[in-house]
């Protein structure tokens, strides 16, 4: 079987790591990138040289209704996500969107309610929980290895975009652009949020975009607190704001000792442990130092192949929006906000339910 994909976005991420991956996979005979589309002319027009793509549909719509797609990415700027995704699902497609899932919580349902009965699954961004680095600090967790968790702190940022004004515009911003991937990480570990609490701003006014100075209307600097329940709390340290930094992603604090997710949790450079029992930091190299960001689009290809539900699961990208955009609202009226939806914990070992069970066993419908 040799999966067709569409793309709807041919910016950078396109055109650099996914298309990488395409081509990996374009090799292996697993799948062919068949048609993409954006409305900038000359964008289309670099896909199709570059390429061989079929860049000729009219808009997202048409490109959509294309019979001969079986995936369809979604890798547009961010306010565009829910409603390209929900309408590609809705065509019967596989789904593979950047993240965040969307900008609004109302649409996000939307799109949760149509993947719980679309033949098609859907991968949300970002896919860091299948890195072998976090599969394993996962596995060590659950194997009470560290015991209980109770603390955590996290931290990911840069000095932001040159490109793409959106990026610095309403529905953009660091915490839906950074702050997700950290949030991400956590929740995987401990579960879901119970209440938020943050600072978010501006720090930047004015910004540099290909040359061109704008105003940014979006957030570029957060501090986040989340409370998980039961005394456990974390913290996010993320920004546009971060030149640089040399200091864990993730450090987990349990009852017998600590884990440090070294690099950045979407680029993992190994981990350290520390065990009370044995008295000794323990640092494990990076198992897989090439493992790309993208890789949610080889799970998801995996997934169709085999009949299998992703690890992935797009209410934990819900839930991810629910905290981010709670954050906002606690930095707007300096309040506490509790959280409620639910996610499942992450299962990377029943690969045999079938697609279809994985929609039956939890619709985020009922949170
Ligand atoms: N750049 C990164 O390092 C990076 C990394 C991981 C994820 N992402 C995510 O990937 C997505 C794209 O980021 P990017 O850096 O490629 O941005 P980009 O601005 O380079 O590309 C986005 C493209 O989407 C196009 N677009 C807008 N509306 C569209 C529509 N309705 N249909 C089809 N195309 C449309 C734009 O014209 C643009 O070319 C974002 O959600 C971003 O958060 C980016």
């Amino acid at each position: 079987m040799t999966l067709s994909i569409g793309v709807l976005g041919l910016g950078s991420v396109f055109s650099g790591p996914y298309a990488a991956l395409i081509t990996k996979l374009e090799q292996e005979g697993r799948v062919r990138l068949a048609a993409g589309y954006d409305p900038d002319p000359d964008k289309r027009t670099v896909a199709a040289d570059r390429f061989g793509i079929d860049t000729t549909a009219g808009g997202p719509e048409d490109l959509i209704g294309r019979d001969d797609l079986d995936i369809v990415l979604v890798l547009t700027s961010m306010n565009q996500h829910g409603s390209l995704a929900r309408a590609a699902l809705e065509a019967g497609k596989h789904v593979l969107v950047e993240k965040p899932m969307s900008t609004s919580l109302e649409d996000a349902r939307v799109l949760l309610e149509a993947a719980a009965v679309a033949p098609g699954q859907l991968v949300c961004a970002p896919h860091i929980v299948l890195s072998p680095t976090y599969r394993e600090m996962h596995r060590r967790v659950r194997d009470g290895e560290i015991g209980d968790l109770h603390l955590a702190r996290a931290r990911y940022g840069w000095s932001g975009p040159w490109w793409g004004r959106w990026f610095y515009e309403a529905g953009g911003g660091a915490l839906f652009d950074l702050g997700v991937y950290n949030l991400t990480s956590l929740c995987g570990f401990f579960g879901p949020v119970r209440r938020v609490t943050a600072m978010v701003g501006t720090a930047i006014p004015k910004r540099e975009i290909n040359g061109e100075f704008v105003t940014v209307r979006a957030d570029d600097n957060a501090q986040i607190t989340l409370d998980f329940g039961n005394a456990r709390f974390a913290t996010i340290t993320t920004g546009f704001t971060m030149q640089q930094y040399r200091s864990p992603a993730i450090e987990l604090y349990g009852a017998t000792g600590v884990l440090q997710l070294l690099g950045d949790d979407w680029a993992p450079n190994g981990f350290e442990q520390w065990s009370n029992e044995r008295g000794s930091w323990e640092v494990f190299g990076e198992r897989d130092p090439n493992w790309p960001w993208t890789d949610g689009l080889r799970h998801l290809v995996e997934s169709v192949e085999n009949g299998t539900p992703t690890v992935t699961r797009p209410d934990h990208a819900f839930h991810a929006l629910e905290v981010m955009l709670a954050a906002k609202r606690s930095a707007e009226e300096g309040s506490v906000i509790d959280v409620t939806s639910p996610f499942p914990d992450l299962d990377y070992d029943t690969p045999t339910r079938t697609a279809g069970d994985a929609h039956a066993n939890h619709d985020p419908r009922s949170s």
